[in-house]
């Protein structure tokens, strides 16, 4: 088994049993993205990769916000694997850096690695699949799907984001429609702009039936 082999087979061990926002197909979704968004760009494929499959291999959500933990166990497991030193950090930094809430923050890191793999997850955030996964976590949550009398708000702060309790037509106009802009590869950028036009035909849709019109 080549290194790559081996981290999927750790991965999908260590994900078994994850919640389905960040569960094993999540990965896979990610890293198939990763090669199609590798196609058209210049990175290293191996630490984009990597990255890709070692990216939510522990969620900071349920280690008291700890965002080390992710980076410190794949930097583990890649070390046990005889990965070089240089290719750990850059994996570590990637992981560090590519969370939404890493976006909104003081961002401290940039590679071309960083750029594919930052992409390809968020583009699993929207379109059809973004849609399934924001209903779902709203569900998990107990959220309403919509309601009327809470208005939308963009550009939200970063400590409102996280406070949020709002319904889940809202995460929307919180975060799935801004994620077109935060592509940075053409690749992904492409991708992104057709998702986003399903988005926005789902909410017309999805208002029209609200208001009994469709
Ligand atoms: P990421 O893994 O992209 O950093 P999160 O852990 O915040 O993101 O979210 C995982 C999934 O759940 C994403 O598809 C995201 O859009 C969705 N999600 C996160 N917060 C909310 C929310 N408040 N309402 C609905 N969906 C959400
Ligand atoms: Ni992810």
């Amino acid at each position: 088994m080549d290194i790559i082999e081996r981290t999927v087979a750790f991965v999908q061990h260590t994900l078994s049993g994850a919640e389905s926002g960040h569960d094993w197909w999540h990965i896979l979704r990610v890293w198939n993205n990763t090669k199609l968004i590798l196609q058209t760009e210049q990175a290293d494929p191996l630490i984009c990769e990597l990255a890709a499959l070692l990216h939510d291999i522990a969620d900071s959500k349920f280690h008291n916000g700890d965002e080390s933990i992710g980076p410190r166990i794949a930097g583990e497991f890649l070390a046990k694997e005889g990965v070089d030193a240089a290719i750990i950090e850059h994996v570590q930094q990637i992981i560090l850096n590519m969370s939404f809430k890493a976006s909104l923050g003081e961002v401290t890191f940039d590679s071309p690695e960083l750029r594919v793999v930052r992409d390809a997850d968020r583009l699993d955030a929207i379109g059809a699949i973004g849609i399934a996964r924001a209903f779902n976590y709203g569900g998990f949550k107990n959220r309403e799907i919509y309601n009327p009398t809470i208005p939308v708000e963009q550009n939200m702060s970063k400590e409102a984001y996280k406070n949020t309790t709002a319904p889940t037509i809202n995460h929307f106009y919180e975060k799935l429609l801004l994620l077109q802009d935060k592509m940075h590869t053409e690749t992904a950028k492409r991708i992104a702009a057709q998702r986003h036009q399903y988005m926005e035909g789902f909410l017309q849709q999805f208002y029209a039936e609200w208001d009994g019109l469709a």
